[in-house]
């Protein structure tokens, strides 16, 4: 007997014996398919707004690995290109996004909010074209992430200036906050509405912030999307992955209503364990780099995870998205292991 969308079952507060398993980032550069496909279409965003390639691309890792979920094919900065930030990913650079907003300011974007049709038409292929074992996830990032980009014009190692800006000008940065999240809840509804049928919030600066901030920048928005999202979508399941938030995930998993918690790598299990809810659904946490290992480093990183959340709902990923130099048979040794085969 198959076990359909055993991913979604344990979502919604099912154990199985041997989780389900998919990996942040599972479509992208480590796959030779994605590599040669991208380079036909001549860059990311290309990729992104080709409904057709951007659907082969999301199926992409489940045609050759078999995992039990599939997330779409796109990123957290088309939430921005849609308030009207011009977005450019260069090669071998991280994203850009023009005029940043410490050079201007919010209200003088114009919303392009027809960019993220493109997103809604990859939904709706990919959802036709998905075996009944496989669930199909969505995605957008958190506001304090997105706005971290947005602020900057670019990715940074500390946040630093837009850590400063929230402080400095703190009634412009809540604007900024509340107009992503406004838009995320809409994003997001439209990809439930379409066809995904989980969405997780990546927020991976949040690990950024002290106490004070992390209550206001991450735990209110996530708060405030899940919230509204349930309002409109009763049916919607929600992963929170707070990156990096460590002490502090106790109350996110409290306190924003998400129906499933993703730790990052640097989260002991085993206290992950105590400390979270009873019965939550927990995701991830396996150490990218022990992927990169692999052999016995990667065994043992595996069971420690495994045997730590061998009592509760457990979603098997890895810490941090899978990095573009991970071997292909060290993913199919984690898989293998993780399905005792
Ligand atoms: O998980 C998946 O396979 C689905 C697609 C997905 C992408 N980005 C595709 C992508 C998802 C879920 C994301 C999320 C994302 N994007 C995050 C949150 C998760 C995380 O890793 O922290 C962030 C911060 C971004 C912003 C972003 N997009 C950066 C910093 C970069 C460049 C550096 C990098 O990691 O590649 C991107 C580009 C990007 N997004 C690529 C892919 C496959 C690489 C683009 C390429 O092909 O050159």
């Amino acid at each position: 007997m198959t076990d359909t969308k055993r991913l979604l079952a344990v979502l919604k507060g099912e154990r199985r014996e041997r989780p389900p398993i998919w990996l942040m980032r599972q479509a992208g550069r480590y796959l030779p398919e994605y590599r040669e496909l991208r380079a036909q279409k001549g860059g990311f965003l290309a990729l992104a707004t080709d409904p057709v390639a951007a659907a082969e691309v999301t199926l992409q890792p489940i045609n050759r690995f078999g995992f039990d979920g599939a997330i779409l094919f796109s990123d957290i900065l088309m939430v921005p290109w849609a308030l009207g930030q011009d977005l450019s990913f260069g090669a071998g650079e991280g994203p850009r996004l023009e005029p940043a907003l410490v050079d201007t300011t919010l209200a003088s974007l114009e919303r392009v909010t027809a960019r993220l049709e493109p997103v809604y038409a990859t939904v709706r292929g990919v959802a036709a074209a998905l075996s009944p074992e496989t669930t199909f996830l969505g995605f957008a990032g958190s506001p304090w992430t997105v706005a971290t980009y947005m602020v900057a014009g670019h990715g940074s190692r500390d946040q630093g200036e837009t850590r400063r800006f929230a402080y400095n000008d703190r009634q412009a940065f809540a604007a900024i906050i509340d107009a992503i999240t406004e838009l995320t809840v809409e994003y997001l509804a439209k990809q439930i509405e379409n066809g995904v049928e989980a969405v997780q919030l990546f927020d991976s600066w949040a690990g950024s912030l002290s106490p004070a901030q992390f209550e206001r920048w991450v735990i209110a928005p996530n708060a405030a999307i899940v919230a509204k999202l349930k309002a409109r979508c009763p049916q919607a399941v929600i992963i929170g992955f707070p990156k990096g938030a460590g002490g502090k995930l106790p109350a996110y998993a409290r306190e924003t209503g998400v129906d499933a918690l993703g730790l990052d790598e640097t989260v002991d299990p085993e206290w992950a364990n105590t400390v979270v809810p009873e019965g939550m659904p927990v995701q991830g946490n396996l150490d990218p780099l022990a992927l990169i290992a692999g052999g016995e480093a990667l065994d043992g990183a595996i069971d420690r995870v495994l045997a730590a959340f061998r009592d509760r709902p457990h979603v098997f990923n890895l810490g941090h998205g899978i990095d573009q130099h991970t071997p292909i048979a060290h993913v199919e040794r984690l898989l293998a292991r993780v399905r005792g085969a």
